[in-house]
């Protein structure tokens, strides 16, 4: 069987990166991670992946200053360089310019911490909470200009409990996001 070839852009602690390491070690699963890729050297999912023996590589956006779009071209030339077919964003911090979102219209994907158009981006939890939601959850969608705004491909729900901080929320869902983040992309790469 041949595998989807995937690519993980990171910017920080990569638990989500984690579980798509490990989903792919099962020999039936549809995807393989070919390369994880982040915009901070020092970020901690680097090492998770190269202890898990998934190469690895950082692009400091730094040295590009206000380019944003420079900075992408060399994040594309690697994930071209890596033979990636399809991108899962997991934790990338950057807004991403027309230009890399268009490169990998429908293979790029991202997971965010709310059952969406809920809560777009930051501080999703306490805003779920303070909303005095009975649910709330996580979303994978496919990666469009607008922030957290492209097509629905699977979410996971999760309650809200009484008493809940934002942290004990976040935990929760973060639990859901490793069940479905492996999911939704093996659903993505073999329709
Ligand atoms: C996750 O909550 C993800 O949904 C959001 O950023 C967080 C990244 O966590 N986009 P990790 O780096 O995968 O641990």
């Amino acid at each position: 069987m041949s595998r989807a070839r995937v690519a993980v852009l990171i910017s920080g602690r990569g638990s989500n990166m984690t579980a798509l390491v490990e989903a792919a070690r099962a020999p039936d699963c549809p995807f393989e991670v070919v390369l994880v890729l982040s915009n901070k050297p020092d970020a901690e999912g680097l090492q998770l992946a190269s202890d898990a023996g998934v190469p690895t590589l950082a692009i400091d956006h730094r040295p590009f200053g206000a380019d944003r779009e420079a900075h992408e071209r060399a994040l594309d030339a690697a994930l071209r360089d890596a033979g990636a077919e399809y991108v899962a964003l997991a934790g990338y911090m950057r807004v991403l310019t027309p230009f890399l979102v268009e490169a990998w219209a429908g293979r790029m994907i991202n997971i965010h911490p709310s059952l969406l158009p809920k809560y777009p981006g930051l501080d999703t939890h306490r805003r779920a909470i303070d909303a005095g939601d009975a649910e709330a959850g996580c979303s994978v969608h496919l990666v469009t200009t607008g922030v957290d705004e492209g097509p629905i491909l699977d979410q996971a729900r999760v309650p809200v409990l009484a008493g809940d901080t934002p942290e004990a929320l976040a935990a929760r869902v973060l639990e859901a996001e490793h069940r479905l983040y492996p999911m939704a992309l093996a659903r993505l790469v073999v329709r």
